[in-house]
């Protein structure tokens, strides 16, 4: 029997054209591809052809029950993935609203899918997420392939997404054909996820895309985590909103900002503050740096102790979220302690990824 994945490691490849036409070439072969995305690498598989989704959910781990995101690079492509035929018109004139508003960005819309997409894709579901990524390459690989690729975000199930090309190497490096190295990620974090399959439209899962852009186009929508828990016996909603997920594998507590204030310094652990300032005060305070002006400007970014932005910038912060996690993941310390950010815009997205990375999942 043939082994679900041949031995060896992928190979990296750049974004020349002659390296995406290779990867489109291996996509359309059933091949795995990972790709960058604006928000997070994509583990990537031609969204039509059942045996290479198979090996996207072997090669993640992923359960079957978590369904794909498929993304395409022409929003006339849509309709070879999704029925919007079936939606109220007021609801189908907010999908086109959106998509042309918002498209291409970090942006996933559910919607009844068509019967040409595998059962795979979707989980089962009657519906499929779908996404038009805005970056070069990968609308490049999308459009030289088969229009329509399925990608999950490329890490092991339940562990921190990557944004780099050497993240996926370093965890499914023998898991994936090919790695297209694009550099890091631009927004850091995953797609917002909206529901307009059923019923008035709903966020599944805050992301890339805040909350207010889509408002200003559609008007107020339900708020994230609104939605009541799946029956028993039934896959959940969103399956990427099971509480523990985007986990580093050292334990990660998260803290409000006065909490995170008052934590004494033990060299053991790793300190992710929001912003720069008040991360340096905390190290003044506690003597790690003397409290000097100059030391306040410029604080030596330790190691152990970091900020997600120096100026507190919230979209800075995301850019930095999954980057500096994969940083502190691999340092020696029993725990990491992680400061809440603004509970606005893009910190709604940043905050969501920190409580599912905490053990146990607080809010
Ligand atoms: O930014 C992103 O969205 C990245 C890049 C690679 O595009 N992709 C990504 O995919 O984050 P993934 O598989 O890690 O997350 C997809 C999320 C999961 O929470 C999944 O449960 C949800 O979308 N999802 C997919 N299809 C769905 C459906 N039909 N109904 C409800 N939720 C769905
Ligand atoms: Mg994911």
């Amino acid at each position: 029997m043939e082994k679900p994945f041949r031995p060896g490691e992928a190979r990296m490849l750049s974004l020349s054209d002659e390296d995406i036409q290779a990867a489109a070439e291996a996509l359309i072969a059933g091949q795995l591809v990972a790709f960058p995305t604006e928000t997070v690498y994509g583990l990537g598989a031609d969204a039509f052809n059942s045996t290479a989704l198979a090996k996207v959910f072997e090669a993640k781990g992923r359960p079957r029950f978590d369904p794909l995101i498929i993304h395409i690079a022409d929003i006339h492509d849509m309709e070879r993935v999704v029925d919007t035929g079936t939606l109220e018109p007021a609801m189908r004139k907010q999908v086109d609203a959106i998509c042309y508003a918002l498209w291409p960005g970090p942006l996933t819309i559910i919607l009844p899918k068509v019967p040409a997409i595998p059962d795979l894709a979707t989980a089962g579901l009657p519906t499929a997420a779908i996404r038009f990524p805005d970056h070069k390459a990968a609308q490049r690989l999308i459009r030289e392939s088969t229009g329509a690729i399925a990608a999950p975000s490329a890490n092991p199930f339940g562990y921190l997404s990557p944004t780099r090309a050497e993240h996926v190497r370093e965890q499914l490096g023998n898991r994936v054909d090919f790695i297209l190295d694009g550099g890091r990620t631009g927004i850091g974090v995953e797609s917002t996820v909206i529901d307009f399959s059923s019923g008035p439209p709903r966020i599944l899962r805050p992301g890339g895309m805040p909350r207010e852009r889509i408002e200003a186009i559609i008007g107020p929508i339900e708020l994230p985590g609104a939605e009541a828990p799946a029956p028993a016996g039934r896959a959940p909603l969103s399956p990427g909103l099971l509480n523990s997920h985007y986990a580093p594998r050292t334990p990660l507590t998260l803290h409000s900002q006065e909490e995170m204030s008052a934590l004494p310094y033990r060299p053991s652990e790793a300190y992710l503050f929001f912003s720069g300032s008040v991360r340096t005060a905390w190290l003044q305070a506690r003597g790690v740096i003397p409290p000097h002006p100059a030391y306040a400007q410029d604080t030596p970014n330790s190691s152990l102790v970091r900020a997600l932005s120096e100026a507190g910038d919230l979209i800075e912060a995301a850019a930095n979220l999954f980057d500096l996690l994969h940083e502190l993941d691999r340092l020696p310390v029993s725990a990491i302690r992680a400061e809440r950010a603004p509970d606005k815009g893009l910190g709604i997205a940043v905050n969501d990824r920190l409580s599912r990375a905490g053990r146990g999942g607080s809010a």
